[in-house]
């Protein structure tokens, strides 16, 4: 869609976050049509955009959410998401979220370590309800990709190994307060390689198939999310190659299908738009110097990730530039040697791939307010969540000035 940046960049003010409504709607329809023919959820993985507009969005078209506090399932619920479709994973769940989530009366509780499973067995007790739940395998398997975000590994905190796995079903399913429904894994993030998927799929299925001879039958198989997507020049997973894989492995399983895409849904759907205050040259050393920071979008910062940066509408000899924000962290960048024509107080900027663990990652430091958020939808622009204030950040704390 044609996006006349600098009016928005004018009606809405900088730094500010746009996100495509259209775009995420194609990505849900490509994923859920490469489906077809199966029993399948997408489960929207809230983390990479918790915007409620945009998991409304996704609401509408059917998608469910995977959510990994009870914050995140409080949001999906809010938004419209049937709680028949919500499932709730996270290493270290607190009782009261466990509490929540059974009271709520989501799809399953996703469990990642045999003392989890124990507490939401007690929780369970208490509240004299079932749980259902689901087990985190850890199949020791290297997703090639970037350390931070690979998942899939014994070294990684996340999941079971298959042995204990097969040993929390077998517990599960005695238990009068625990019934063990759903499989899950997912071994990394911005996966841009099939093998690794393809060999966890085949070692969970399995799981699955062993888990039936002893009869306990899992129904719902989880292959969590990870599927990678473009930012410069990846060549990535396309959906009907990923559903292949994963039917292939579940063949002859008759099973609910679900994956939890949260950067596939979003990330090319948003732009974060932030302008020029000043450029600067230290001893040859080009900086421009714009209004949006690593507090608002940490990917370059944390991870080295690149974002493609454009100065828009602006003409001219470009040479290489670190496009910097106002923190004072050494760190806080967006790209370094950027290609760029010379600019001026005001030009705008667009941070292009950032809709997915853009916002949700942003935070306050140096007291810098949030940005805005913004959804385009059928030609038309709208805002989603207000530009925060000073007074935002400080209401939680007035009583001790007032003291
Ligand atoms: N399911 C589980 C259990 C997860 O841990 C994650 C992401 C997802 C699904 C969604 O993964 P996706 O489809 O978005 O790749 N902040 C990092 C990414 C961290 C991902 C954490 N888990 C980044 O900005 O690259």
């Amino acid at each position: 869609m044609e996006i006349d940046t600098k009016a928005l960049a004018k009606k809405y003010g900088t730094p500010l976050y746009m996100y495509d409504f259209d775009y995420i709607e194609n990505r849900y329809t490509t994923l859920k049509d490469a489906f077809a023919g199966k029993k399948s959820i997408i489960n929207y993985a809230v983390k990479a955009n918790s915007n409620l507009s945009v998991i409304a969005h996704l609401a509408k078209l059917g998608a469910g959410a995977d959510c990994v506090s009870i914050g995140e399932v409080r949001r999906a619920l809010d938004a419209g998401i049937d709680k028949y479709k919500i499932i709730f994973s996270g290493v270290g769940k607190r009782d009261d979220e466990i509490r929540e989530a059974l009271q709520k009366d989501i799809l399953m509780l996703n469990l990642e370590s045999e003392a989890e499973m124990k507490r939401v067995e007690l929780v369970a007790l208490e509240l004299g309800k079932e749980a259902r739940i689901s087990i985190r395998v850890n199949p020791n398997i290297d997703p090639q990709t970037h350390p931070y975000i690979s998942t899939g590994l014994h070294e990684n905190k996340f999941g079971v190994e298959i042995d204990m796995a097969k040993r929390m079903y077998i517990y599960a399913n005695k238990s009068e307060y625990l019934n063990p429904v759903g499989i899950h894994f997912h071994i990394g993030s911005q996966l841009t390689k099939l093998s690794p998927i393809r060999e966890a799929a085949m070692i969970v299925a399995d799981l699955v198939r062993s888990l039936k001879a002893i009869k306990i039958d899992i129904k719902f198989f989880d292959v969590g999310g990870g599927i990678g997507v473009v930012y410069d020049d990846e060549v990535t997973i396309s959906a009907t190659d990923y559903t292949q894989v994963i039917f292939e492995a579940t063949k002859g399983l008759d099973l609910t299908l679900l994956c939890e895409p949260g950067r596939y849904m979003v990330a090319n759907a948003g732009a974060f738009f932030t302008k020029v205050l000043y450029e600067k040259n230290n001893g040859g050393k080009r900086f421009v110097i714009v209004d949006g920071g690593m507090n608002d979008l940490i990917r370059p910062s944390l991870y080295n990730a690149y974002h493609k940066i454009e100065a828009v509408g602006v003409e001219g000899e470009k040479t290489p530039a670190d496009v910097v924000g106002p923190v004072c962290e050494s760190g806080d960048f967006f790209g370094k040697n950027v290609p760029l024509p010379p600019l001026e107080h005001n030009d705008i900027i667009v941070v292009h791939s950032a809709g997915a663990y853009g916002f949700t990652m942003a935070s306050n430091y140096n007291t810098r307010a949030k940005p805005a958020e913004v959804a385009l939808q059928n030609g038309k622009d709208r805002l989603i969540r207000k530009r925060e204030t000073y007074e935002d950040q400080v209401r939680l704390e007035l009583e001790y000035l007032e003291k």
